[in-house]
């Protein structure tokens, strides 16, 4: 393989899979680690074959955290000089979907990481937390702004404050997450790969459009953002994946979308 801490594979043509592969240490991100994660990311983001991914770890941990070991003796300036995480944004400009198929842990870095993925599906085992206020510090890789946009300030200040892991069902109940998949071995990842082919299929075009109005809500006031909104669609009519949709349904056939 390319990589040492990733296993990378196509379950569908056009979806790339992308395992954590870290199994001793729960998959605990560290350095080389998360430079190998982005590399991944973005090599699929640029092969025209790939339409959607799917990032997920072991039946154990999805990730453990950032790693404690490799942290535990930095100081200030070296963190500081060093930019040390600010290359977890670069995720943030991958404009293919990622689907996190989440069993096990969750821990610090490793929900952070789930959080920057555009959707999350879960196994029932799936344990998610933010307990870094129990090493001294706080969640660094988004945390703390991501989850209060998503499940609201006190259910985001008791997660970081208290450092207490949540069920899938709570992750589930307080909108963190899209569903809990079925019971069994590996069904999250069969469930995330489903549905990464699902969104392969249509038109990357408008999938890649759809991805970044949606982000833009995070970003916008509602009037900017419905105006956003408005461009990207009115832009939309100039490809031939929009002309190929509507004559399809409209001829009562299935659309043959040409990425174009
Ligand atoms: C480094 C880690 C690790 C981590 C686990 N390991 N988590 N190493 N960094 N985050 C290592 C352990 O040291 C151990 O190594 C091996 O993985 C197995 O872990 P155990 O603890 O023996 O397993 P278990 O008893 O089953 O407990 C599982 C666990 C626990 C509850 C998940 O490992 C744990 O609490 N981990 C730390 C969780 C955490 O605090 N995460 C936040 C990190 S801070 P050895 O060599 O002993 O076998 C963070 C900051 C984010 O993420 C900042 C932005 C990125």
């Amino acid at each position: 393989s390319k990589y040492e801490y990733l296993i990378t594979s196509k379950p569908e043509p056009n979806v790339l899979l992308i395992q954590l592969n870290r199994p001793k240490a729960l998959n605990a991100l560290c350095s080389p680690l998360f430079k190998e994660l982005n590399q991944a990311m973005k090599d699929a983001d640029g092969d025209g074959s790939i339409g959607a991914m799917v990032l997920t770890g072991s039946e154990k941990a999805f990730a453990a955290g950032a790693d404690i070991k490799e942290m535990k003796d930095k100081q200030f300036a070296d963190v500081y000089k060093n930019r040390f995480l600010e290359d977890w944004a670069e995720m943030a400009r991958i404009s293919k979907p990622i689907i996190a198929a989440v069993s096990g842990y969750a821990l610090g870095g490793g929900c952070e990481l789930a959080l920057m993925c555009d959707i999350i599906l879960a196994s029932p085992t799936a344990k998610f937390g933010q307990p870094e206020i129990n090493l001294g510090v706080i969640p660094g890789g988004g945390g703390s702004q991501r989850l209060t946009r998503i499940i609201g300030k006190s259910r985001a200040m008791e997660m970081v404050l208290t450092g207490r892991t949540i069920t899938a069902e709570e992750a589930d109940k307080w909108g963190m997450i899209s569903r809990v998949v079925g019971q069994g071995e590996g069904q999250v990842v069969k469930d995330a790969v489903a549905m990464a082919k699902e969104i392969a299929d249509k038109s990357q075009i408008a999938v890649h459009a759809g991805k970044e109005v949606v982000n833009e809500a995070y970003e916008t006031t509602m009037a900017e953002g419905l105006k956003y909104e408005r461009r990207i669609f009115h832009g939309l009519f100039a490809t031939n994946d929009q002309k190929e949709g509507m004559a399809a349904f409209a001829e009562k056939r299935k659309a043959n979308f040409t990425h174009t």
